[in-house]
């Protein structure tokens, strides 16, 4: 049984109201149902942490290891400019898989930079809530090779 852990930044906890034309009206609290299982349908014991704190996600990007072992993370804004979020995944050593429900290279210019990505396995972007799903296929073909 893999344990992973999606942890998701800043203004995604109002999912289903905000922002709908771009994100759509699934709430977060649906999207981490889901995901929990499709996990368990892959043997997979999936968590879930929100924050919009960076600090508070620096903090769960460091203590993953020690429970999980791989992310799929959506760090909201933070993609586009917390070198510090992207110097914690550089830390540890599990592996991490960027998400996003918009797709963020056809958005403002602004959007299409992640300095997140160059330190996750992958990024995924545009699908939607079906983003996460594949974020956690993606972790499950790393961890099974
Ligand atoms: C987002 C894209 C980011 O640019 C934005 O700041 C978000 C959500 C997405 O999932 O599409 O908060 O990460």
């Amino acid at each position: 049984m893999h344990r992973i852990l999606i942890i998701n930044g800043p203004n995604l906890n109002l999912l289903g109201t905000r922002e709908r034309s771009v994100y759509g009206d699934t709430t977060l609290e649906a999207i981490t149902s889901e995901a929990v299982r499709f996990g368990s349908s892959i043997g997979f014991e999936v968590e879930a942490f929100q924050s919009n704190s960076e600090g508070a996600l620096i903090d769960a990007v460091h203590h993953a290891p020690s429970r999980f072992e791989g992310v799929v993370i959506n760090p909201g804004a933070f993609t586009h400019y917390s070198i510090a979020v992207r110097d914690a995944i550089a830390a540890v050593a599990i592996p991490f898989v960027e998400v996003h429900l918009s797709n963020i290279h056809n958005r403002e210019e602004f959007r299409r930079i992640s300095v997140i990505a160059p330190v996750c396995a992958g990024q995924i972007s545009g699908f939607g809530p079906f983003s996460y799903i594949l974020g956690i296929e993606a972790l499950r073909r790393l961890l099974d090779k």
